[in-house]
């Protein structure tokens, strides 16, 4: 306070959004430092929500790969690809090569709990090093940690939840997120051309673009079986850009009522739809349900940005995206804030899925088109 750098300005001033607030709960990575072995009651899953660990790998090498040059070429191949993508799964990667990040964000997670509490997260905001929606003592908790800043538009950042150490890792973070914001403006562009619509249209119906970046640590667990590591849920974005580890399993995502790992592809981006085009595209393009699994010996870290609309923005379904022998559509019209902070109600509440979100936003109508929902973008 009582400076007026532009910093300053952009944390004090800018009307930054808050969102949920969520109770203190212990570190999961010190946890495990403390005691290898030991998996407490609060993060052992009811037995319907146990990671099973019957491998579809049949299915998982069905998930399609989109090369994003080709794409933002404008190749007729690949937007059709992207347009089965997009409705038959939910999920694709992008190329992309991210090394700085994974060191930088590994380095962080290593240091002292005490290190990286100076950026905890405050009890009424999601922003900082902490851990989100948790709001009842009795929650089953996920088994990892998470630093969450919110990117763009750059005048929203918090600049005392970037972390410090190691030096280099704001820069590391800006580069990283300046060009999944350049990706994203991309995958909107194509999005919107497969949706039948100008290259532009979707990526002004934002407002502003906003992105928020999370940074998930799963350490290992003496218990893989029984415990999350993230609970099921669909993101309440437009898109997510998931960056994972080369060679650790964790994604799953839903298929029918089964969970399909989506193996990472060495220097590729997971992208899957969420929740505003499902909206938007009424139920055509799936927002799909996913968590993750810990490992017994390798911890894990990922990176999702989440692109999504100013709070103003009033969502509902395109006219022509409205399937006219339907009797009504399935989405009404709700206001983004008021759709997210609704949706992270519920997810604290432990009715994990978003897709309960959505039920309420929904207009019910007896057909819900729940298809499989998966799709990646190229690889090298
Ligand atoms: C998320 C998420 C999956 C993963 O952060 O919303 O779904 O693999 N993460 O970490
Ligand atoms: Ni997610």
């Amino acid at each position: 306070m009582g400076s007026n750098t532009d910093e300053v300005v952009a944390d004090e001033d800018q009307n930054v959004p808050t969102f949920v607030a969520s109770l203190p709960v212990p570190n999961v990575q010190e946890m495990v430092r403390q005691n290898r072995l030991e998996v407490p009651e609060r993060y052992i899953r009811n037995e319907e929500e146990m990671p099973k660990s019957t491998e579809m790998t049949h299915l998982s090498a069905e998930i399609p790969i989109i090369d994003l040059l080709l794409l933002s070429n404008g190749q007729e191949e690949e937007l059709k690809k992207l347009a089965m993508a997009c409705k038959e799964w939910g999920f694709f990667q992008a190329k992309e090569v991210l090394r700085n990040m994974k060191e930088a964000a590994a380095e962080f997670f290593n240091l002292l709990l005490e290190e990286k509490n100076k950026f905890s997260m405050a009890s009424d905001d999601i922003q900082g090093y902490g851990h989100a929606y948790v709001v009842s003592e009795e929650q089953k908790l996920d088994w990892s940690d998470t630093l969450i800043l919110l990117i763009y538009p750059s005048k929203f950042r918090r600049h005392k939840f970037w972390p410090t150490t190691p030096e280099k890792f704001k820069e590391i973070i800006e580069a990283y997120t300046s060009e999944v914001q350049r990706v994203a403006e991309e995958l909107l562009g194509s999005i919107s051309s497969i949706m039948g619509l100008e290259k532009d249209i979707l990526h002004s119906m934002h407002r502003e673009l906003m992105q928020a970046l999370r940074v998930n640590y799963y350490p290992t667990c003496s218990k893989p079986d029984l415990v999350l590591g993230i609970s099921p849920h669909s993101d309440t974005s437009t898109i997510s850009i998931l960056l994972q580890e080369d060679d650790i399993d964790g994604l799953q995502i839903r298929h029918d009522e089964e969970w399909v790992p989506v193996r990472p592809i060495p220097n590729a981006l997971v992208v899957n739809i969420g929740d505003v085009i499902e909206i938007w595209s009424d139920g055509k393009y799936k927002s799909i349900e996913h968590r993750a699994v810990t490992n017994e010996n390798k911890a894990r870290i990922s990176f999702a940005s989440f692109l999504f609309p100013h709070d103003d923005v009033e969502i509902e379904p395109l006219d022509h995206m409205i399937d006219s022998s339907r009797p009504s559509r399935m989405y009404k019209k709700v206001t983004y804030g008021d759709y997210l902070r609704q949706s992270m109600k519920r997810r604290m509440q432990g009715k994990a899925h978003t897709q309960m979100a959505k039920n309420e936003t929904r207009i019910p109508t007896p057909t819900f088109m729940s298809g499989p929902c998966v799709i990646v973008l190229s690889s090298q």
